[in-house]
């Protein structure tokens, strides 16, 4: 092998050499970027941890067997994309859901879930689509609202389906109002911004969130009230009491004029 041969050789061995360095720091630099700025975690989870747990909770609650996987709805339930936090908190603290059986009415039930799982889950239906969210308020906002002022807004808007006195009464197609005795305050405005069922939605510009309060106050106020003179007659009013009092009244007076009749 001459000098000048091993003289080029010996360049070109460096030159790779060179090229494979450049190549390995260009490897490693990109390496360095990607773990800067790629998401963290799998691309099925989010931010927010409440959210991972409800989308589990959502299917061993068996949710997604009627709502669908992602809640896009099916043929046995409707979609749940943009009915909110506030939804799910009604339906599930009410324990209408998990639905149990398909029928006219889905009827109020033992929670089966703890609130926290709850929340979890309403987290993870409120993240599928914008929707109302869980109203917070506290007890001494609505203790201060107007309680007449309520029961003139809850006979116009409410009575026509739960009577007068929230008692419940029947729809058709063998739905029915329930009572409302149950209801807790955060419920009773859930069922108002959510309308489940037949119920329709009373938003804020129909209903406002003070109007809202002094509904509530009425309702737990007539829950909390005693019948005074006895058996309620389905607090309809002095009209009830007369008919009542007409009706045993004059059958006692004709069951009377009989029996004189009858010895005469
Ligand atoms: C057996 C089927 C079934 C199961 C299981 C079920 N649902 Fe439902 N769900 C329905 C049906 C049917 C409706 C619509 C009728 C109604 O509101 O009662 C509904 C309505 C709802 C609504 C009201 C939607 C709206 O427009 O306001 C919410 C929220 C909801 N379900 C959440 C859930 C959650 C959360 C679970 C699991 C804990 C669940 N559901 C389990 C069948 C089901
Ligand atoms: C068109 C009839 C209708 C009107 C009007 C109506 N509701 Fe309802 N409401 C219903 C039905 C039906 C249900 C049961 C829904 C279900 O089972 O999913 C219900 C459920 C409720 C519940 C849940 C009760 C419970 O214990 O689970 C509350 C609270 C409630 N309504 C409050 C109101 C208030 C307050 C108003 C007036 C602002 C009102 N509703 C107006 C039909 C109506």
């Amino acid at each position: 092998m001459s000098p000048s041969t091993f003289a080029r050789r010996l360049a070109s061995r460096r030159r790779q050499l060179a090229s494979a360095a450049i190549v390995a720091v260009a490897l490693g630099l990109l390496g360095m970027l990607y773990a800067a700025i790629a998401p963290r975690g799998s691309a099925a989870t989010s931010a927010d941890p409440a959210v991972d747990e409800g989308r589990s909770l959502f299917q061993s609650l068996s949710c997604a067997s009627c709502h669908g996987l992602n809640g896009e709805g099916g043929k046995r339930a409707p979609s749940l994309i943009g009915v909110g936090a506030a939804a799910v908190d009604f339906q599930m603290g009410t324990g209408r859901m998990p639905l149990q059986q398909h029928g006219a009415e889905a009827p109020r039930k033992r929670p089966v879930a703890s609130e926290g799982d709850i929340l979890k889950v309403a987290a993870y239906v409120a993240s599928l689509g914008p929707g109302p969210a869980i109203p917070q308020f506290d007890a001494a906002d609505w203790q201060k609202a107007d309680t007449a002022y309520g029961g003139a807004l809850f006979r116009t808007n409410c009575a026509q389906c739960h009577n007068f006195a929230g008692s419940g009464g029947a729809l058709t197609y063998g739905k029915y109002a329930p009572s409302l005795s149950d209801a807790t305050p955060t419920q009773i405005y859930e069922a108002m911004i959510t309308g489940p069922e037949n119920m329709p939605v009373f938003g804020d510009k129909q209903i406002t969130p003070d109007q809202k309060l002094a509904i509530i106050n009425y309702v737990r106020t007539i829950k909390t009230q005693a019948d005074p003179g006895g058996v309620g007659l389905g607090r309809v009013g002095p009209v009830t009491e007369t008919v009542v009092g007409w009706l045993v009244g004059i059958g006692v007076l004709v069951i009377v004029t009989i029996w004189i009749g009858a010895r005469a």
